[in-house]
């Protein structure tokens, strides 16, 4: 049996894009190849956790030995994630880039060409972090941060107003990490101190984010 820093918990995981439907062949998304999420869900398994990873339409392959449900809008993405942890989790994290907004209506013909501008109304998405933070039986629970400016400033702010336990900041204003790139960079924040991990494969910064996330873990739950 796995003996690791994560042995015997249950890990929920958020990875990839979601599509918001503006018509039948249309649709609203981000740019995310769902790598960093997956490579977070390979090594919460390696560390001996029990994996629930809720993914965005992405091209990558899931991990073996952990448990993959596919989603498409951040809609899904809420009531998936809220779904598995109902059943019991001691660690979420968030790794999955939401569209804040959707298409107020989803079309249910192809809209046509016809007028030089077309407007499109948008509306706010749920938030699946804040929500699954938010809760009285809340997990463990680590976001995600991706900013072009003011990235410490931005991730902080994000951590005390989504009520996290630690957040991970990633700018993706630098050419080559991040967003599609095997490789990252990043900052991790809790509420008395920080780290940087990286430049490195997304893969080895998972496991050095899974080893650091494990130890406040431990000193959460006593
Ligand atoms: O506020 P912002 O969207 O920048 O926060 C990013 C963090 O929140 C990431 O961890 C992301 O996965 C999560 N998020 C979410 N649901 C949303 C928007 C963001 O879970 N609708």
């Amino acid at each position: 049996p796995p003996t690791g820093v994560l042995t015997g918990k249950r890990v929920v995981i958020t990875a990839g894009p979601t599509r918001e439907p503006i018509d039948p062949v249309r649709y609203i998304s981000n740019h995310s190849s769902g790598k960093m999420g997956y490579a977070l869900a390979a090594a919460a398994r390696d560390a001996g956790a029990e994996v629930v990873l809720i993914s965005g339409p992405v091209a990558i392959p899931a991990p073996s030995g952990v448990e993959v449900r596919n989603v498409t809008t951040a809609a899904d993405m809420l009531k998936a994630s809220s779904e598995a942890v109902d059943v019991g989790c001691d660690l979420f994290i968030a790794s999955a880039a939401v569209a804040d907004y959707r298409p107020q209506s989803c079309e249910s013909d192809k809209i046509k060409k016809s007028s030089e501008q077309m407007a499109l109304s948008l509306v706010r998405n749920p938030d699946t972090l804040a929500t699954i933070a938010a809760r009285a039986d809340a997990p463990f629970t680590v976001g995600f941060a991706a900013e072009t400016t003011d990235v410490a400033r931005y991730a902080i702010d994000k951590m005390q107003r989504k009520k996290l336990q630690m957040i991970v900041a990633n700018d993706v204003s630098v050419p080559g990490l991040g967003f599609n790139s095997d490789n990252n960079a990043v900052t991790v924040f809790w509420p008395d101190g920080q780290a940087s991990i990286g430049p490195d494969s997304k893969q080895r910064i998972a496991d050095r984010l899974m080893a650091l996330i494990g130890e406040h873990l431990d000193q959460a739950t006593g």
